[in-house]
């Protein structure tokens, strides 16, 4: 049997923790399909070009605190919107989702393009000043040296990015539902997003 979890929303949303939490309650496989575009982003400022480098890719091997920085994340938005990068990306994600036991995959285009069909969906959002607080302690706290504006500019910057591109772009779909954690503690969003799922199952 496989059951898929789709998790979409903005940069530093929230969605990646509930994600990670949601794969832990359920014992289902987890996917951060940002990791994907963050490893052709980095390959792109390292001279790749950004196709060669998503067929190229190696998605079991990705090393998410190289991954993490500022400069990756905007190279990250820059490749996310070529639709030939998107595309070479699509059989892996799809084929993780479709795994026996079942999955969670986490993005910006999960609910819409990847996994029109997934269980449960959910688009997590919280307004641009705490996304870029939180985003900006983790940073900190792994050793990034970035201020708090640095990371707002880099959330906005991303935000209408993704939004705006003429493929994929960030959007709920129309059966998701809408988690705001803007206001509420991480234990609490994470409980709200297991009844969203039971309630989807
Ligand atoms: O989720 P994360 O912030 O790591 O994603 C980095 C960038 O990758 C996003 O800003 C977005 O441009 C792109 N992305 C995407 N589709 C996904 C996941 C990420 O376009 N499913």
């Amino acid at each position: 049997m496989s059951f898929t979890i789709a998790i979409d929303g903005p940069a530093a949303s929230g969605k990646g923790t509930i994600a990670r939490q949601l794969a832990a309650h359920f014992g289902f496989a987890h996917l951060d399909t940002g990791l994907l575009y963050r490893a052709v982003g980095r390959q792109m400022l390292l001279g790749v070009p950004p196709l060669e480098a998503a067929q190229g890719l190696d998605v079991t091997g990705l090393d998410a605190q190289a991954l993490r920085g500022p400069e990756v994340a905007q190279a990250a938005s820059k490749v996310a919107a070529l639709p030939e990068v998107r595309a070479a990306l699509v059989d892996v994600q799809r084929a993780f989702a479709r795994r026996s036991g079942g999955a969670v995959l986490d993005g910006r285009d999960i609910g819409t393009v990847i996994c029109p069909e997934a269980e449960a969906k959910l688009f997590v959002i919280a307004g641009a000043e705490v996304r870029a607080e939180r985003r900006w302690r983790e940073l900190v706290a792994s050793g990034h040296e970035v201020t708090q504006d640095e990371v707002l500019a880099d959330v906005l910057a991303r935000d209408a990015r993704d939004m705006n591109r003429a493929d994929a772009p960030l959007k709920p779909a129309e059966d998701a539902v809408t988690l705001d954690t803007s206001k509420m503690a991480i234990a609490d969003a994470v409980a709200e997003a297991i009844a969203i799922v039971e309630r989807a199952g």
